[in-house]
């Protein structure tokens, strides 16, 4: 097996690499004068078992675009097999037509992916998992969630309380909570548009406690902030911030920090200085799986 790295996710792919105990191939990568990108594998595929790791956050579509040229020139050498690591998927919020007249956007990134030669995919805490289906190759989503919940181990967190900011985080503040033997909640989201409402409509039983906010994706920190203000009014000691893909767009860092979150926690699929923990065991061990289960 050979992992190619692409440049958005070169530490990460030479983490699989060692993960795997298998070649890692750092390609050639640079503009043209006018823009346009150039791409080269140096390594010889033909007949290989080629995993191609490109993640796609900002700018997107360069990253995107990189990683349909990565698998094009992997394809190009007849590999035996072609695999896409995706850690962060981009444009996978717009999942669905939300107004008359829209583009669907992750369905044409994911038809842009296998056009492009990947015959598998694996990504990382995709936003919906069901989105995944607009691939008709199998494609496979792994969560960090408990990775994330590892790095808080050392933390000497005071009865630690996991904390989803919605429904649909409450997944990923079990599996991080179940690494602390700690407890899990969540909240409940509503986007009244142009608004963002984060409540709760239960008792939260954090006073005094140490409290984790844990969720997919961190933007504009909007949903963080809201559920900090939320937990501080509740009577929580320290209030830390955890995700999976640390956008972090504009001033998020400094919304989170003004609701009163001590430090923001992310993974590599991002890769910044927020991204603190490595997803590159949980990959791997997607990968070692062999063929890819169906989400
Ligand atoms: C949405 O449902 C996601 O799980 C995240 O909560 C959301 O994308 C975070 O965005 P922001 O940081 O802009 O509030």
């Amino acid at each position: 097996m050979i992992v190619v790295g692409g440049s958005a996710s070169r530490r990460l792919a030479w983490e699989i690499a060692r993960e795997l105990n298998c070649r890692f191939s750092q390609p050639e990568i640079k503009s043209f004068p006018d823009g346009e990108l150039y791409v080269r594998i140096p390594e010889d595929l033909s007949g290989e078992e080629v995993v191609v790791v490109q993640s796609t956050p900002p700018p997107q579509n360069e990253n995107l675009m990189q990683l349909l040229l990565l698998l094009e020139a992997s394809l190009e050498q007849g590999p035996r097999t072609l695999r896409a690591v995706v850690p962060y998927l981009a444009y996978a919020r717009q999942d669905k037509i939300f107004k008359k007249g829209e583009a669907l956007s992750l369905k044409l990134v994911s038809q842009l992916i296998e056009k492009a030669g990947a015959e598998e995919v694996l990504v990382v805490d995709i936003h919906e998992r069901e989105s995944l289906s607009y691939f008709s190759v199998p494609v496979k989503n792994v969560s960090a969630a408990p990775l994330l919940g590892r790095y808080f181990r050392g933390m000497n967190l005071k009865d630690p309380l996991f904390l989803g900011p919605d429904e649909k985080a409450v997944q990923q503040a079990s599996l991080a909570a179940r690494e602390l033997g700690a407890a899990f909640d969540s909240l409940e989201k509503e986007r009244l548009s142009p608004e963002l409402v984060v409540t709760s409509s239960k008792e939260l039983r954090v006073r005094d406690r140490d409290a984790v906010i844990i969720d997919d994706i961190i933007s504009t920190g909007g949903t963080i902030a809201e559920a900090a203000k939320i937990l501080k009014r509740s009577g929580a000691r320290r209030i830390f911030a955890a995700c999976t893909h640390p956008v972090l767009s504009g001033n998020a860092l400094e919304k989170m920090k003004a609701a009163g979150v001590e430090a923001v926690v992310g993974t590599n699929t991002i890769e910044n200085s927020h991204s603190l923990v490595s997803v590159a065991p949980a990959v791997a061990e997607g990968l070692r799986q062999g063929s890819l289960d169906f989400y």
